[in-house]
């Protein structure tokens, strides 16, 4: 049954038979994200080597994300607002999704104190001092002016002793509280609705990650996160949280798994009810020259690649793939010309969405858990 609400549709179009994956399609006012979804990730309004319209007509994606704490320190807030927004700023019309800052404040780790009232950090780029509440946050992301934009948590370290897990969690609860209630107060800015998300935490117990998605669930916001995921665990503990929390979310809105992961990751989230992810891997991976494909991960650095002149990627998905030799690619790294980096993110990002994309495919046509499973043998190949 499709939801509507004001700032966000979600219809649900297909549940598999034989897993929990589900094909879906958010509608927002900057248009139609069709799930599963991979969002490549452009911290600084920027997909780190990727023009605009490369992106549009080569990778192709519905939406991207930004970081909140990244945009906040530069170019800073003023700037955005002054520009329009972050979609006029880097001139990119479809959705995007803004993190709180939750994620990064956390990577911060000696560089910031945690309070009930919020976190005081220090900028990675002056060393100043900034204070961020999970109210000055949603103000923040209005004037970002993403269309869908996340709670204020804490994203918990692993391993994390359960005492910890458990007073951060309810900590994290406390600020939604205090985000939905600030976020009524501040209108949107720039005409069109923003969707907010709130965050499932509870570290890798599963009591805890059952009592926050019931928290999350209960808040009743149009679309829901689990975070504090991908931190360092096992993957089977990761797979272990996300099934008991999807269980729990409901099924007419659609769940989104902070920084997940690598290609066989996403295919087994997406096997139990996740619809949307992110991750730096595609591109960050890229730049130090691992490729991504079908039939597992290529280093292309190694010395084997030298004088293979066959094309980069038989598939073809993007033009790089066909036009550029991986001889030539090689090449590119060994004497580190920019070039290489850019031509490996958009084949990274190619194949990423390609996958989601088969994924869907396969979900309405009935047969993604035999092709997931052919695929995660595949791509567990070191090429
Ligand atoms: N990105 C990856 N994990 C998390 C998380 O737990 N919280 C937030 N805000 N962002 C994330």
């Amino acid at each position: 049954m499709p939801t509507e609400n004001a700032y966000m549709k979600f219809d649900l179009l297909q549940k598999d038979a034989h897993s929990k994956a589900r094909a879906g399609k958010i509608t927002t006012d900057h248009g139609v994200i069709e799930t599963p979804i991979f969002m490549p990730v452009g911290t600084v309004a920027s997909v780190k080597g990727v023009h605009q319209r490369e992106l549009k007509e080569e990778i192709n994606p519905d939406i991207i994300l930004g970081n909140t704490y990244h945009l906040y320190l530069r170019p800073q807030t003023e700037i955005l607002e002054k520009a329009g927004g972050l979609h006029k700023f880097m001139n990119w019309d479809r959705n995007i999704l803004t993190d709180s800052g939750g994620y990064q404040v956390y990577s911060l780790s000696a560089n910031r104190k945690i309070k009930e009232e919020g976190v005081k950090f220090k900028s990675h780029i002056d060393g100043s001092y900034h204070f961020f509440t999970p109210e000055n946050v949603m103000e923040i992301q209005r004037t970002i002016g993403a269309d869908i934009i996340m709670a204020f948590d804490e994203c918990t370290p692993y391993p994390c002793d359960y005492r910890y897990a458990q007073r951060s969690m309810k900590m994290t609860h406390r600020w939604l509280d205090r985000c939905i209630n600030h976020l009524e107060k501040v209108p949107v800015k720039y005409g069109y609705n923003q969707a907010f998300f709130p965050i499932v935490q509870g570290s890798t117990y599963k009591d805890l990650r059952m009592q926050s998605a019931e928290y999350i669930a209960n808040s009743n916001q149009v679309g829901n996160a689990i975070g504090g995921l991908s931190v360092g665990e096992p993957a089977e503990e990761m797979y272990a949280m996300t099934e008991v929390v999807c269980d729990i979310l409901p099924e007419d809105k659609p769940r989104y798994l902070m920084g997940v992961g690598t290609p066989i990751n996403i295919l087994e989230n997406i096997a139990l009810g996740v619809d949307m992810f992110d991750c730096v891997m595609p591109t960050r991976n890229a730049r130090n020259g691992m490729l991504f494909t079908a039939n597992g991960t290529i280093n292309i650095k190694n010395k084997k690649w030298e004088d293979d002149f066959s094309p980069l990627d038989e598939m073809g998905i993007t033009f790089v793939d066909t036009e550029y030799t991986k001889a030539y690619l090689r090449h590119l790294f060994a004497a580190n010309e920019y070039l290489g980096k850019q031509i490996a993110t958009i084949h990274n990002l190619g194949f990423y969405m390609w996958l989601v994309r088969e994924a869907r495919k396969h979900i309405i046509a009935g047969d993604f858990r035999v092709w997931k499973e052919m695929m995660v043998k595949q791509m567990s190949q070191r090429l």
